[in-house]
């Protein structure tokens, strides 16, 4: 049997007023990336998937974040909010196609998983017209109310429109449908705007599948999984509760957590086995952890790939495009940017390394800058293997080091160091013989007691 085609919509026309930022909303992240890019994960992928992304006018951003997640997908233009149903059909075009199954989602849901769009699909494939997702809300206020009868949905009744008796229904509507996608423009085409806002609700599917006789149905997941996003506390919720699924996949994969809850992760972050994490550490997007690397307290990385057994922090902040080979370490208050450290090099002390590439076994001093702006361009330093940098040296890029090359502490280099060469910069020491007793003894004259 050949796999069932699919299309899915997510809605992300929305302002996001509520969010008091200049954003778009469905570009703000939860746990490293945008609410949107954990919708358009979730979403079915692959051959016969595809995507349509329905934006708000003046949403450049969200079109370019689509563009980079999937450049498969199309992205439609919903002009005026004049409801879901009207956002969903802002991508007739791509509907129409016919796809086996239709998906509708919300931009806002980042906690959504692949599992449950699945799912939804499944009693498409027995013959059913529309699935929709519900759940028991804790507190169901503001929430479409699910009608049902049995094992039959009847009816999704907005809030401001059900009465005092459907209020009390607490299995609610999470936003999520999927329709026989080959019925569903013939059903989206007959909602009309009867209802309080004189909007048009994608949720009066529902009715009108009853009404053509066909079936209706309802899969039910949890709360955690469909909370929306209209307000900061919400999407600091979402952060916490997508926090807790992270550390649980880090554990349940073998990474030593020592103190899980005070570890931030991203939804990206790859970990190799018998990987420890101390208390207290941030990783952002796109970090890569090898075997047996160890991550000390108080580090933050971001964008960067860390070898075999290396050793970070504590106190380290590696940035974007930093890349440690294996056994490479990292000490406190070190920063690294756009550098390359291999295998076995040793920054163990207060330096910044950016912009540079440090060959194996290398050694590097406490103290060592890699100056590689000069307030207009940015610049290159390459070090070579088994080269020492001796602590407090400045390195004024671009400047290459040789392999085996030494450098004097304190210097700053601003002239290539051939392979094995001793290179000092620094003003020759004077030592004065006695000039300390003779300072002290004129000091303390001075400050005698001046008599009459
Ligand atoms: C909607 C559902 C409600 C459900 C709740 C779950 C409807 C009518 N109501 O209500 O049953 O319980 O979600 O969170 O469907 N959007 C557009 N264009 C529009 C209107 C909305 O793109 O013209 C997008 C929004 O950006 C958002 C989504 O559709 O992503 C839902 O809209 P929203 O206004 O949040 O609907 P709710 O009142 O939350
Ligand atoms: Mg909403």
């Amino acid at each position: 049997m050949t796999a069932r085609s699919s299309l899915t919509v997510v809605l992300a026309a929305g302002e996001g007023t509520r969010m008091r930022s200049h954003q778009p909303k469905v570009l703000h992240p939860v746990a490293g990336q945008s609410l949107l890019a954990h919708v358009l994960e979730a979403s079915p992928q692959g051959t016969g998937a595809a995507l349509a992304v329905v934006i708000g006018p003046n949403h450049d951003a969200v079109a370019d974040e689509v563009r980079r997640l999937r450049p498969d997908a199309a992205t439609f233009v919903q002009r005026e909010r004049l409801g879901t149903a009207h956002a969903v059909l802002a991508a007739r075009e791509a509907i129409a196609r016919g796809a086996d199954d239709l998906l509708v989602a919300f931009g806002d849901t980042p906690l959504i998983s692949a599992g449950t769009f699945e799912q939804m699909r499944a009693p498409l494939k027995r013959g059913a017209t529309l699935a929709v997702l519900g759940f028991r809300a804790a507190d169901p206020t503001g929430y479409g109310r699910l009608l049902v009868d049995g094992g039959h949905l009847l009816a999704i009744r907005e809030h401001a429109d059900a009465s005092r008796e459907e209020r009390k229904i607490t299995l609610c509507n999470a936003g999520v449908m999927a329709f026989d996608g080959k019925k569903a423009l013939e059903i989206l085409d007959k909602i009309g705007k009867a209802n309080s806002k004189s909007e048009y609700y994608l949720v009066d599917a529902v009715a009108i599948v009853r009404d053509m006789g066909l079936e209706a149905v309802v899969i039910e997941t949890s709360e955690d999984e469909v909370r929306g996003i209209n307000t900061k506390a919400q999407l600091a919720e979402a952060e916490s509760v997508m926090q807790g699924r992270l550390r649980k996949a880090a554990l349940d994969a073998g990474v030593t957590l020592i103190a899980p809850e005070t570890v931030y992760l991203a939804a990206d972050t790859k970990f190799g086995n018998d990987v420890t994490i101390e208390p207290f550490v941030v990783i952002g997007p796109g970090v890569s952890i090898a075997d047996g690397a160890v991550i000390h307290s108080f580090s933050h990385i971001v964008q960067a790939r860390i070898g075999r057994n290396a050793s970070v922090g504590p106190y380290a902040r590696l940035r974007a495009g930093t890349s440690l080979g294996d056994g490479a370490k990292i000490g406190n208050f070190v920063e690294t940017k756009a550098a390359t450290l291999e295998a076995g090099v040793k920054v163990n002390h207060l330096a910044y390394i950016g912009d540079a590439h440090v060959g194996a076994n290398t050694n590097i001093g406490a103290g060592t800058i890699t100056c590689n702006y000069d307030g207009f361009g940015k610049y290159k330093t390459t070090i070579g293997q088994g080269a020492f940098i001796g602590t407090n040296s400045s390195l004024v890029a671009p400047v290459n080091i040789g392999n085996g090359a030494y450098i004097g502490s304190g210097s700053v280099i601003t002239k290539d160091v051939p392979d094995d060469a001793l290179a000092v910069e620094r003003s020759p020491q004077n030592n004065r013989e006695g000039g300390a007793k003779r300072f002290r003894e004129m000091k303390t004259r001075d400050k005698a007691p001046k008599g009459k």
